[in-house]
């Protein structure tokens, strides 16, 4: 007998599939999750090219965990579990969970969701990286919304051990449950945040900080590298403030602020965050964001 899937009969060892849209700053280092947990993995971007660095970030990431003796297969064993698509057609159409991670805008991701509720099977729970947006909001492009769920990484997805599992009003208890279990498979350690509130609350608290940083900058109260140092050597963070944004990209960080300001919450960064994405000096990526790196594209100390 085929397997009857319904919400409630769906169980953690039922996903075996797992689809990842967008292959950019966070979607390749989820892949590369998923992947190095022995889940097959679709990664889905619009252009091969796109996908080729996303391989080519993940097999750097991978060969630095070999050589710490963190890894539990061979790279190409893990590797050779990511397929890439190009596009979102039906391919994808055995995913039984769905993570979108692509930019922070609410009109694309609705797109997206609307789609992926086409394509997967009608058990497949469909996640979002969202670190901003509504869940609710997202969940309405669909018409599963009892299994659309927040489930926001930290980037690199790999090293960093907190996972925010955010409720829509309409998520039921079982998927965000079950999302909450499957961080936890992945070696994670989840919070499960039952409010659909904007920002989740790491961003929250985060964005709390980086908006006061801006705010001393623009007063020419103090530099970058005071409030960097301080952030490291007095508030004992891995990262200075705008090192972590550079790191993060300050793409990623503009497209945050700008979406939260549709709930009202303003940030002292946006002009300065635009003027960097202007010249397109988006941080680790382009080599350039607050500072200049040795090797663009590459995690590399500024
Ligand atoms: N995969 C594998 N290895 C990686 C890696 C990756 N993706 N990224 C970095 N590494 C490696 C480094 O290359 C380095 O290797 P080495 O020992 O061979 O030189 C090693 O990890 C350790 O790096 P470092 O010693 O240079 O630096 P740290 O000990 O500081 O660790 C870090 C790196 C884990 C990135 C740490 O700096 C950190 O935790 N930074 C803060 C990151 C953070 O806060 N992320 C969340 C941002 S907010 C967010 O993502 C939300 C979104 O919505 C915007």
């Amino acid at each position: 007998l085929a397997p009857v899937y319904s919400l409630y009969l769906m169980r953690l060892e039922d996903i075996k599939k797992v689809l990842v849209i967008g292959a950019g700053t966070m979607g390749h280092g989820i892949a590369e999750l998923f992947s190095m947990s022995g889940y097959q993995v679709y990664l889905s971007d619009i252009s091969q090219d796109i996908l080729d660095n996303a391989l080519n970030k993940i097999r750097w990431s991978l060969e630095k965990l070999q050589e710490k003796g963190q890894l539990k297969e061979d790279i190409n064993t893990i590797l050779s579990r990511i397929k890439t698509i190009v596009g979102l057609n039906t391919i994808v159409s055995d995913a039984d969970f769905a993570i979108e991670a692509i930019v922070e805008r609410i009109d694309l991701k609705r797109q997206i969701f609307s789609k992926l509720d086409e394509l997967l099977p009608p058990h497949a729970i469909l996640a979002t990286n969202t670190s901003s947006l509504s869940i609710t909001k997202i969940a309405e492009a669909t018409k599963r919304a009892d299994k659309v769920v927040g489930m926001h990484f930290f980037n690199p997805p790999v090293l960093m051990q907190l996972v925010e599992v955010m409720k829509g009003e309409k998520t039921s208890d079982e998927t965000a449950k079950l999302t909450y279990d499957l961080a936890k498979k992945l070696g994670k350690t989840p919070i499960m945040i039952n409010k659909d509130i904007p920002g989740y609350v790491v961003n929250r608290i985060l964005g709390e900080i980086i908006s006061a940083s801006c705010i001393l900058i623009q007063r020419n109260l103090a530099d970058y590298l005071t409030i960097d140092s301080i952030a490291r050597y007095k508030l004992g963070f891995p990262m200075g403030v705008f090192e972590l944004i550079d790191y993060t990209g300050i793409d990623v960080n503009y497209h945050v602020s700008k979406s939260l300001e549709e709930y009202g919450i303003k940030s002292p960064c946006v002009t300065l965050f635009e003027e960097k994405v202007k010249k397109n000096e988006l941080g680790v990526k382009t080599g350039k964001g607050f500072y200049t790196y040795p090797v663009p594209g590459k995690y590399n100390k500024p």
